[in-house]
Formats: structure tokens, sequence, C-alpha cells
């Protein structure tokens, strides 16, 4: 047997294999109303049938001036409950795990879609953008200033994130992930680039960290027992100064005592200049400290394509599971091609049975 093909059990949910599609952003909200669309149900169904184990939908916001732009999905109301809960009857069908990021855009919100004129540039607040919030008034590259958020609208926040944990539960996921990476809302409070707040959520490590520990913890307890809870971080800023992967292994380990099955491993965002060394499974190394230094199980994203490549950083101990972003907007059906390179049995290999015909050429 392929340790990509084993399956997880993480709490009372078993993910069939250890391929899972990273999250991605779709901006293929029509209305601006954070209502998915069905090309969502398209996008993230044709993962399910194509083998992924775990599929997560996009960065989803909590609140609507969380979005990065007005084509983001969201989950702050009941009506976005009613438009995923199709969405994950399908991925279960089909017997994929479902997932969802929810997330907080904070001052790198309120931009337009990369594929408007515009190339996701600021969207004016007096409309169609919105003021933007953040942990300090420091803007991100070129984009607006943030209201730098007060204690109340911080625990506001994280309220927000618990309201749409509950609602994802309603609407039938499996997993909830907390995006604290990229350069947005919580990993602007943990990167000192981006937080020089002189308050109990700024300064030290500690600080810093306070508002995704309150965010994990809340979410931990409004979501059920049996489902498993994931964190994505950015490891580093790959800046001089910025946030990095001591406090990233110190943060893991607080948020495991917390409740968190798994750390999302992945790097960047939080200043646009950082240099950073892209290439074949570049921040593996990162999921592999938080592994063994945390205690805790890991996701590795970031340059994995190749079947045999994903295979030896799951034989190696480096994570618990693969997530595959741009490859699985190639091929959907990538974990097929993987049971095929790596010589998994066709009927082991992940076909509904549709597609069986499809498991040998000759067919
Ligand atoms: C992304 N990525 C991303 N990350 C995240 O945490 N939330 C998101 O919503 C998105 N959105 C998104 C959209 C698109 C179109 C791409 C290509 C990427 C990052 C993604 O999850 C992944 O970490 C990176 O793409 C690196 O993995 P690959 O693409 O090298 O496998």
């Amino acid at each position: 047997m392929t340790a990509l093909f084993e399956s997880l059990s993480l709490r009372d949910v078993t993910v069939r294999n250890r391929i899972w599609l990273a999250p991605m952003c779709q901006y293929s909200v029509f209305a601006a109303d954070g209502l998915p669309t069905s090309w969502h149900l398209a996008h993230l169904g044709a993962r399910a049938t194509g083998g992924f184990g775990l599929v997560m939908a996009e960065a989803t916001a909590v609140v609507p001036e969380g979005r990065i732009s007005p084509h983001d999905t969201g989950l702050w109301s009941d009506a976005h409950v009613d438009a995923w809960r199709p969405i994950t009857g399908f991925l279960r069908e089909y017997g994929a795990t479902s997932a969802i990021q929810l997330a907080h855009a904070g001052r790198k919100a309120s931009t337009s879609s990369p594929f408007a004129p515009e190339r996701g540039g600021l969207l004016p607040a007096a409309g169609p953008g919105w003021d933007v919030v953040g942990p300090s008034p420091i803007a991100f590259d070129g984009l607006a200033r943030p209201h730098e958020l007060t204690v109340e609208e911080i625990s506001a926040v994280v309220r927000s994130f618990a309201d749409a944990a509950v609602r994802a539960d309603h609407a039938g996921f499996d997993v909830v992930e907390l995006h604290a990476a990229h350069g947005y809302l919580l990993h602007e409070f943990l990167s000192p680039l981006s937080n020089v707040r002189t308050d109990a959520y700024g300064g030290s490590l500690e600080n810093r960290m306070r508002i995704v520990l309150e965010t994990a913890a809340a979410v931990r307890e409004a979501w059920p027992a049996g489902k498993p809870l994931f964190v994505r971080l950015s490891a580093t800023d790959w800046v001089e100064g910025g946030w990095d992967v001591d406090g990233t292994v110190a943060l893991s380990a607080r948020l495991r005592e917390l409740g968190v099955d798994l750390i999302d491993v992945s790097s960047g965002g939080s200043v646009p200049n950082a240099v950073i060394p892209v290439g074949p499974g570049y921040q593996v190394p990162f999921a592999r400290s938080v592994r063994d230094e945390a205690k805790v199980a890991t996701g590795a994203v970031g340059l994995i394509t190749e079947p045999r490549q994903a295979e030896a950083i799951l034989a190696a101990g480096d994570a618990d599971a693969v997530l595959l972003g741009r490859v699985a907007l190639r091929e959907p059906g990538w974990p097929q091609r993987a049971a095929a390179e790596l010589g998994v049995p066709r009927e082991a290999a992940p076909y509904p049975p549709q597609y069986q015909r499809g498991a040998w050429p000759s067919g």
C-alpha cells in the first residue's frame, strides 16, 4: 500500500486518502452576495469525483468586510448555509471529506477580482469596495490604510469565526480550517511587520498570537467535538524581523493544546517584497518542523505536483497529507493518475463507478 492512499482518521472523520485539494479562491460569486454558485459545485465536485480525499472550499469570509473581493464566497447568514449544503452533499456522495476555509482578509480586503481589468487592485471604499480593518493602520502595498481594530471589535471578529463555524456544521462540512496565513487578518496580528499595537494584542509573541488562540478556542467550542479543526499558517514571512518558524512552532503547539487537529503549513503573504526561494516542495521542511517540534499533524503544500514526490513526502514523515493547488486546477483527476503511476490496484483506486471504464486504457 502507498502512503498517499492510506486513509487518515481525525476525531470521528476518516479521510479516504492523503491527497487533498488546497483552498483556492474562484472569484466566481457574481452577485456579490457571498453565495456559492454552480461554478463551486462543478469545481469542488470534479475534484471529489477525481478522487481527492479531502476537498477544501476556498477562503470564505466570516463577515462581508472580510472578503478579498466582492466575488468571494461567504458564510455570514443562513442563506449561505442553504447555498453550501448541496455542495457538501455532492462531495459526501462521491466519497470526499468536505472542508471549508474560514477567513477574514483584514487589510488585504476590498480588491477587485484578478479577472477584472484592475487585476486585484483596490476598490474604492465608497463602492464597490468598503473600509478595511487590521491590527494597525499600516497599508499593504498600494491598498487602503486599515482602521485599527478596537479590543471590542477584535472580540466581534472572534465571535464571527465561531458563528461561521456553526453555520459550516449546519451546511454539512466535515472539517473547518481557519485561515491564519498569507497576510490576511489573523496573520496580520502574528507578524510584527503589520502589527505594531501596544495593547494585549501586540508586542510580545504571546500578545501577537492572542487573537489566533482566542479564535481557535471559540471555534473549537462552537464546532462539533467529533469534527476536525485545521489552521493554515504561514510558517515565515521570508523577511528579517517578520513572523518566523520559531513562532510558528510555538503557536502550533498551543493550537494543538486547544484541540486543533492539523496545521496546514504554507508561507509568505505579509509583504510584497519578500524574496521566496520557490521550487518543488519548498515549504515541506516547515511542515516537517511543525510536525516534529509541535507534535501535531501537518499538511504540506506548495509545488507538490508529482505522485512520487508526494508519496516520498509522506513516506519520509514530513507531513500527514499533501494539499495540491495549481496542479489540481489543471488535473482534477490527479489522484487517479497517481494511483496508476504508483501501481495501486484499480479496484482500490479512487474512481466513482461512472469513471471505472477509464481506469484501464484498453477498456
Ligand atoms: C490560492 N491559494 C489560496 N490559499 C489559501 O489559503 N486560501 C485561498 O483561498 C487561496 N486561493 C488561491 C487561489 C488560487 C487560484 C491559487 C492558485 C492559490 C494558495 C493555495 O492554496 C496553495 O497554497 C498554493 O497555490 C501553493 O500550492 P500549489 O499551487 O503550488 O500546489
